[in-house]
């Protein structure tokens, strides 16, 4: 069984839709652990409902970014994680943590990227005109939001659109997406190489990750 752990800072639907998921159809995948930054975070008691450890780590006790991240991973690596998912994580990661993690942390972003990275990214596509928004799920390097991207989804922007249901629209795309990622991973179908590029069964994916004809 490989381990899955993931990183939350909120609600956790993501989380819950791979926790989901694991139960029915990524037959050799299982959520052992689930960190959170925020003691209220809702998706620590997802996931000790689902059976998994739901460990709230709190920033207040470290003096540094560098020090948190390091018994995060610590903490982390007890676990043994063959992924480790970003579900809702919204704290920046240090260099060492990522490198640490480099090939097997994945994030999902509420955007079409390369558009839109950071925060605020409802506001900004509706502010902008624009015609359509989604989410990307990517794999995590050093550069804020701009790892390869290996799936996204796309909805549509409507006239009469707010933040809310946009972002509903988006995030039921999110939780179809991101547990078929996950099932990707855990299946050894997919890698990131040369810290820049995503593959899935071997072939490159697109700018804009894997897509169907
Ligand atoms: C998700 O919609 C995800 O795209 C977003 O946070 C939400 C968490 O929802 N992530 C980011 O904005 C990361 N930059 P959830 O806690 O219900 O899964």
């Amino acid at each position: 069984m490989k381990s899955i752990v993931v990183l939350v800072s909120g609600n956790g639907t993501n989380l819950q839709a791979i926790i989901d998921a694991c139960e029915t159809n990524i037959s050799n995948g299982k959520v052992t652990a689930v960190f959170s930054n925020k003691a209220e975070a809702f998706a620590l008691e997802r996931a000790k409902k689902a059976g998994a450890a739901g460990i709230f780590l709190d920033p207040n006790d470290f003096d540094t970014r560098d020090a948190f991240d390091q018994e995060l991973m610590r903490q982390i690596d007890e676990y043994e994680p063959t992924l480790l998912i970003l579900a809702g994580y919204m704290r920046i990661l240090s260099g060492e943590f990522v490198r640490h993690y480099m090939g097997r942390m994945i994030n999902i972003h509420p955007s079409l990227l390369p558009k839109y990275p950071g925060l605020n990214t409802y506001q900004r596509a509706i502010h902008a005109g624009d015609e359509e928004h989604g989410t990307s799920v990517h794999f995590v390097t050093e550069q804020l939001d701009g790892g390869p991207v290996i799936l996204q989804a796309k909805v549509p922007i409507f006239d009469e659109d707010t933040v809310e249901t946009l972002t509903q629209r988006v995030q039921t795309q999110e939780h179809l997406i991101y547990p078929m990622v996950t099932k990707w991973f855990v299946e050894g179908r997919l890698e990131m190489r040369d810290g820049k590029s995503a593959y899935l069964d071997g072939t490159l994916l697109s700018m804009y990750g894997y897509a169907e004809e």
